[in-house]
């Protein structure tokens, strides 16, 4: 059932304040001020290193968690690929938390990388949304992202699951080790509560987003730059582009730009920018105006104050709520998510069946 929606994907990108506010009432109970894990959970005070492993969107989720993980709970953070990680054979230290996050949890490139893990690593924790999957089974923790099916063959609802899950457990970290006190633990909790909230004013802006996809329908190529926690939401958006627009889409981290990309840009490449208007936005900027001296065409993705000050010469812009910064990462996942959705109905392919793709790679 489709809910009145043309596309499942569709749906399920409207469905995110509500499964969020489901996978936050989970772990944070109903007005309670600390973040309860299932089963014995994890003390993260005796962990050292997290070595993160996914594959396509759920890859991203952990890029993102990264950032969260080493700047709330200062841990080392390692992220791979599990077609890479697993027949690389790393060397697993001392201490190490492995965590292997997927929706269906059969995705069988990261199920061999868990079990490669498996006597090697401290604990093997999953962030799953089928309980009954094999990674869950296989896992001695498994967290639940309570995302409910998903249809659509592009990750939306579990990604901005997964990453709310994640930066609940990034947070939680960061309290077992000593570096987030009660108080200011039920502050960032406070923040997350409001999740639901600022997701809906995200999706408010669907119509000026589908305006700026129409435009992107046109391009053959599209480049997505991001900095700091912004860098994976510019590889996602580029992945939910070309995976159901087919068109070709490409990510770089801003600061890349000058490293090669640049030569790309022509009034025929579109730019996507995803700077909200934090402590690297300035940044960010002087990358856009690389860009725009070259003649291109800049889509902006910030918040009102970034809009204000960096809004000359663009070619579109999209107005995000201005949020914690901590918390952008999942409001911007929702203007990415509905570039490519748009872009998608502009160009009449089936969003929610692309075609070559299937829902879970359970095949190498
Ligand atoms: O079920 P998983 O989360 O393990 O799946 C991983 C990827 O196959 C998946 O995220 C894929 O990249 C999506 N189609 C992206 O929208």
């Amino acid at each position: 059932d489709k809910g009145g929606h043309k596309h499942f994907m569709a749906k399920e990108i409207a469905e995110q304040p509500a499964v969020i506010a489901q996978a936050l009432a989970h772990y944070l109970g109903e007005g309670g001020d600390t973040i309860t894990l299932p089963g014995a959970g994890v003390d993260f005070s005796a962990v050292n290193r997290l070595t993160m492993v996914a594959c396509g969107t759920a890859y991203y989720a952990c890029l993102t968690a990264k950032y969260w993980f080493e700047q709330v709970a200062r841990l080392p953070v390692e992220v791979d690929i599990a077609s890479e990680f697993r027949y690389r054979e790393p060397p697993i230290s001392e201490g190490t938390l492995a965590l292997f996050v997927s929706q269906s949890g059969e995705t069988a490139d990261t199920l061999a990388a868990l079990r490669y893990c498996k006597g090697k690593a401290d604990s093997i924790v999953s962030v799953v949304n089928v309980a009954e999957s094999s990674i869950a089974r296989e896992s001695d923790l498994a967290l639940p992202i309570l995302a409910g099916v998903e249809v659509g063959v592009a990750s939306t609802k579990a990604f901005t699951c997964q990453l709310s899950v994640l930066l609940m457990l990034a947070l939680r970290a960061a309290h077992d080790r000593g570096l987030l006190e009660d108080d200011a633990l039920a502050d960032q909790i406070s923040a997350l509560r409001s999740l639901p909230a600022l997701l809906n004013a995200a999706l408010d802006q669907e119509d000026t987003i589908r305006r700026a996809a129409q435009n992107l329908s046109e391009a053959r190529d599209v480049l997505f730059l991001g900095r700091g926690q912004m860098y994976p939401m510019a590889l996602e958006g580029a992945l939910k582009l070309k995976e159901i627009s087919y068109i070709h889409a490409e990510a770089y981290a801003s600061g890349e730009l000058k490293h090669g990309p640049i030569a790309l840009i022509d009034q025929n490449m579109p730019v996507v920018v995803l700077a909200p208007r934090d402590a690297l936005f300035d940044k960010t900027v002087s990358n856009m105006q690389e860009v725009l001296a070259r003649k291109g065409k800049v889509v902006l993705i910030s918040d009102q104050a970034g809009l204000d000050e960096a809004s000359d010469g663009l070619w579109q812009s999209v107005a995000m709520p201005a949020c914690p910064d901590l918390l952008a990462p999942i409001i911007y996942a929702v203007p990415a998510q509905l570039l490519a959705y748009h872009a998608a109905v502009a160009k009449g392919t089936d969003a929610d069946q692309p075609r070559n793709l299937a829902k879970s790679v359970t095949v190498e």
